[in-house]
C-alpha cells in the first residue's frame, strides 16, 4: 500500500458563497455571518500555508450552498484521486466542478457512479487503512465502489459506522500522526479503532474530534480548552481557528479542504 499520512504539500479550499445561508444543516441554530465566515476562512487557509501547503483557492459557487466543504467531493490519495458520489441530493454538482481541478493535479482521476453514494466526510485516510463509516450519506454500495477503485491499488479499505444522529465520521475523529486518533468517546466506543492510541475529546467537547493534521501543525476549531490542553499535553502543536459559522453548517476543519 502507498502510506497516506499527515504529510502533505498541497491543499484546495473553495470560497465560501453567500448562498451558504441555504446550506444543509441537521439542526437550525441561525444562519452564519457570511462575513466572519469570510474572515474564519481566510484564518483557515493562511493557517494551511504556515503548515507548508500551496493552497489553490477556489471561486466561491452560489449555485452550490454547501460547497464550501470541499473534502466531501473527493478522495485525495497519494497516487490517485477519487471523486465521491454525495448522499444528499443539492451537492451532487459539485463533483462536475472539482473534477477538472484535480484532473490538472492527478495522473489519474476515478468516479464513484451510480448506485452507491459515498461523501469524503466519511473516510478516514491513516497510513495502514482507509476507514469509511456508512452514514446517511454514504452506503455500503458506495463504499464497495470505493473499495473496488482502491484495493487493486494496494489500499486497504474497512466499512465501519458512522454513529446515529452524526453528519460524517471524521466529525467525531480526526489522525493525529500514524497511530493516533483524536476520537469522541462515543464514536471509540464502538470499537473501530483498536490497534490505534485514542485521545478522546473532553466531555461536551466533541465538536472538537473534527481537527486536522497538516504536517506539523493540528488545526482544531476554537473553544475547546480541555481538548487542546489533551493535544497540548501530547506534544502537538495546537492552531485553534474559529469555526462558530461553519458549526452552524456541520461543517468543520476537515470539510474545508482536500489536502495531498
Ligand atoms: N452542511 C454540510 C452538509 O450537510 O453537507
Amino acid at each position: 500500500m502507498i502510506e497516506a499520512s499527515c504529510e502533505f504539500s498541497r491543499a484546495i479550499t473553495r470560497l465560501p458563497a453567500r448562498s451558504i445561508v441555504d446550506g444543509l444543516r441537521a439542526e437550525n441554530t441561525g444562519d452564519p455571518d457570511y462575513e466572519q465566515m469570510l474572515r474564519d476562512h481566510a484564518h483557515y487557509v493562511a493557517t494551511l500555508q504556515q503548515a507548508g501547503a500551496l493552497v489553490t483557492e477556489l471561486p466561491a459557487l452560489e449555485a452550490f450552498p454547501d460547497s464550501v466543504f470541499v473534502e466531501d467531493v473527493a478522495l485525495c490519495l497519494p497516487d490517485i484521486a477519487v471523486l465521491m458520489r454525495p448522499g444528499a441530493a443539492s451537492r451532487a454538482g459539485e463533483i462536475a466542478q472539482m473534477a477538472p481541478v484535480l484532473h490538472d493535479r492527478y495522473a489519474q482521476v476515478l468516479e464513484i457512479g451510480a448506485p452507491g453514494h459515498i461523501e469524503g466526510g466519511d473516510i478516514l485516510t491513516t497510513p495502514g487503512e482507509i476507514l469509511v463509516g456508512r452514514s446517511g450519506r454514504t452506503d455500503s454500495a458506495g463504499i464497495a465502489q470505493l473499495a473496488e477503485i482502491v484495493e487493486p491499488r494496494g489500499y486497504r479499505l474497512r466499512e465501519v459506522l458512522t454513529p446515529p444522529g452524526v453528519l460524517h465520521f471524521k466529525t467525531d475523529c480526526s489522525l493525529l500522526d500514524a497511530e493516533t486518533i483524536l476520537a469522541t468517546p462515543r464514536l471509540h466506543a464502538s470499537g473501530c479503532f483498536e490497534g490505534y492510541r485514542v485521545i478522546h475529546t473532553a466531555d461536551n467537547e466533541e465538536a472538537a474530534a473534527n481537527s486536522i493534521r497538516y504536517n506539523d501543525l493540528v488545526l482544531m476549531p476554537a473553544g475547546f480548552p480541555l481538548t487542546r490542553d489533551r493535544l497540548l499535553e501530547a506534544g502537538y502543536q495546537v492552531r485553534e481557528i474559529n469555526n462558530c459559522e461553519c458549526a452552524k453548517l456541520d461543517g468543520g476543519m476537515s470539510c474545508l479542504s482536500l489536502r495531498f
